[in-house]
């Protein structure tokens, strides 16, 4: 059973404080370059895995996709996204994306913002999404990058200069793929570690043509609000992949 800690009351008050009141990782680094990547939507069906207080799903209708489903395994976080991003085109369902096999529908485009790092199969999460694309969609997802999955531990990694800037970053545990646990605002917050190779490896057997893996890098303007981005030229915080099924 997924650990559903989105619902945990103390971590969503903390995440969603997060998300509304800060310039985020989220903001500055991971969706501007998941937008970047995006396909044109017009006259598409979309369906966003771990799609949380859907302002994804709500920027797809904008773009012109024809329907959106939005699937979340956390009951508060589809709460606001009803009460905020709702539409007629939109259909937000609880679910728990290890269940995506039970899906009657297929789509055109399936995207998920940073939510892939709490399945616990991800060949089989690869395998479910590709059985659900109708021929020529594409997935694009971003989830943490396996160099910050991969340590056991909460500590600092980073090795710094005298001054306290960061110049190196200490990554341990690679190769031990599988559960973690680790403080994120309540501790034993549950995600998993893989490789890059097996997250390549996944997609591939899955039947996906991996398009590009990017990343992301902070921009000029997005280091003015946030010097402490800098850390991503040492070590990348997120993954992003887009991949197409091809027949
Ligand atoms: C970091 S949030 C991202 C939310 C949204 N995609 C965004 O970018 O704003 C991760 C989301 O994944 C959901 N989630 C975690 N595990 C899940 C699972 N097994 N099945 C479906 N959703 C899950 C959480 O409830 C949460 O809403």
């Amino acid at each position: 059973m997924a650990q559903n800690i989105f619902d945990d009351p103390t971590f969503f008050a903390e995440y969603k404080n997060l998300r509304e009141n800060e310039p985020n990782y989220n903001d500055l680094l991971e969706q501007p370059a998941m937008r970047a990547l995006l396909p044109d939507l017009t006259g598409k069906t979309v369906l966003d895995i771990g799609c949380g207080f859907g302002h994804n799903c709500r920027d797809f209708v904008g773009r012109g996709a024809k329907g959106v489903v939005g699937i979340d395994l956390s009951e508060k976080m589809l709460a606001v996204a009803k009460a905020e991003n709702a539409l007629p085109e939109i259909e937000y369902r609880r679910m728990d994306m290890a269940a995506l096999d039970t899906l009657d529908e297929t789509f055109d485009f399936v995207y998920s913002s940073l939510a892939f790092h709490y399945a616990a199969d991800f060949p089989k999460l690869c395998a479910d999404i590709y059985a659900r694309l109708n021929p020529g969609g594409m997935l694009l997802f971003s989830q943490e990058h396996p160099f910050t999955t991969c340590s056991m531990h909460d500590s600092n990694h980073y090795v710094r200069d005298a001054n306290g800037r960061a110049v190196a970053y200490a990554l341990s545990h690679y190769a031990e793929r599988g559960r973690r646990t680790g403080k994120w605002f309540v501790d034993d917050v549950e995600n998993y570690h893989r490789t890059m190779g097996d997250i390549v490896t996944a997609l591939a057997r899955a039947g996906f043509l991996i398009d590009c893996m990017v990343e992301p890098e902070p921009s000029p303007e997005a280091l003015q609000i946030r010097p402490g981005l800098e850390k991503e030229f040492i070590k990348p915080t997120f993954l992003i992949v887009r991949a197409e099924k091809c027949k």
